[in-house]
């Protein structure tokens, strides 16, 4: 049986967008044994067509233009990883009008605007995903949208930022804040503007999706309280560590009678607590419920080819026709 190619279009070409389709080329041959699907990035948008690129892709595929990937009715689906909020809503929104499927690893616009976005795509009655918007190449989403019974998860604790944990493990070993930011930044931990990663609102984005997702509830960004660790100093980690404390950026959601409290805070954890011993750039969640007790989801969070195994898990549910649309629990859907 030949395989069904499907097309796919990028918005970004950056650290994630340049890494799916190194992976999509990369993996093409077994994709295309498991699924019988050949996914090819035929367009990408970017802002520099000049700019040197990690993956270099062919001729021709990178655009300046959103109209020659919106217009194009041959693209079958289209993954969003430019990041931020203008002029990012306005093409989301242009792209379900246009009836195409979108893959978003965006967790500020959806944390703003998942809502109203949940509301389009359910009128365009299209599929929307957005694993990679929540913990790197952790499928917690998807475990939460597929696997659990919908409502049963009652409370979600974890580190949700790869970059701070990064910076934590690095500064109580005596490393420079600075310093450290600039290797998270060259590994391709770090946001584009790294004061979303310090000051905890990337945190506190992923942690309202998460509430959303499980707990039938919407949760906006706005309900969040969040504090971040720009004013921590390698000092204070290391008089914790020397203490058998370590210090973590830890993001809780609980529900109770449909009331639903998200924050995310520094907090001082014993060396021994779970949550103090994930590692770098890892995420770990606990999500706790009725009936499965507590169930512990532990990976890489952040990271270009980490993410992009998270935007390809969801382009592949959508190539192969089978996709629910995981936006509608943004909504309120469960
Ligand atoms: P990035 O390296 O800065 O890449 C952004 C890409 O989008 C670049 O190719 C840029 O073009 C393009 N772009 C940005 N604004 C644009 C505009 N207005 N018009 C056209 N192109 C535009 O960022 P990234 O790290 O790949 O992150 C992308 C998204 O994934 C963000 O939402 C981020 O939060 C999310 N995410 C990132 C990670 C991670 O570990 N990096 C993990 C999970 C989720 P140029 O290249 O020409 O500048
Ligand atoms: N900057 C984010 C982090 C990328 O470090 O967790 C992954 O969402």
């Amino acid at each position: 049986v030949s395989p069904r190619t499907v097309r796919v279009a990028l918005l970004g070409y950056g650290c994630v967008g340049s890494s799916v389709d190194r992976l999509l080329t990369d993996r093409a041959d077994e994709i295309e044994e498991t699924t019988g699907l050949r996914l090819r990035v035929v367009r990408a948008l970017v802002r520099d067509l000049r700019k040197p690129r990690p993956f270099q892709p062919p001729p021709g595929v990178l655009t300046t233009d959103f109209g020659a990937i919106c217009e194009d009715a041959s693209i079958d689906v289209v993954a969003e990883v430019m990041g931020g909020l203008t002029p990012t809503e306005d093409y989301f929104r242009a792209l379900l009008a246009a009836g195409k499927p979108v893959v978003t690893a965006n967790k500020q616009l959806l944390a703003r605007r998942g809502r109203e976005l949940a509301r389009a795509a359910e009128l365009a009655r299209l599929p929307v995903r957005f694993e990679a918007a929540v913990c790197g190449a952790v499928p917690v989403v998807r475990i939460l949208c597929e696997a659990l019974p919908p409502r049963s998860v009652r409370r979600i604790v974890g580190v949700v930022n790869g970059t701070t944990n990064y910076l934590l493990t690095r500064m109580e070993h005596g490393r420079a804040l600075d310093d450290a930011l600039d290797e998270a930044r060259d590994l391709g931990y770090a946001e584009s503007d790294a004061r979303d990663d310090l000051n905890g609102s990337d945190a506190a984005a992923k942690m309202a999706l998460l509430a959303s997702t499980a707990f039938g509830t919407p949760a906006s960004l706005d309900q969040v309280e969040f504090s971040g660790i720009a004013d921590i100093s390698p000092r204070d980690l290391e008089e914790a560590r020397r203490a058998g404390r370590r210090v973590r950026l830890v993001g809780e959601a609980a529900v109770d009678d449909r009331a639903v409290v998200v924050r995310v805070a520094p907090t001082e954890l014993d060396e021994h607590h779970e949550l103090a011993r994930v590692p770098a750039a890892f995420n770990e969640v606990a999500l706790e419920g009725d009936g499965f007790g507590r169930l512990t989801l532990r990976g890489p969070g952040a990271g270009g080819p980490e993410t992009a195994s998270a935007v390809v898990g969801d382009l592949l549910a959508i190539a192969a026709g089978r996709a629910t649309s995981h936006l509608a629990r943004l909504g309120g859907a469960a």
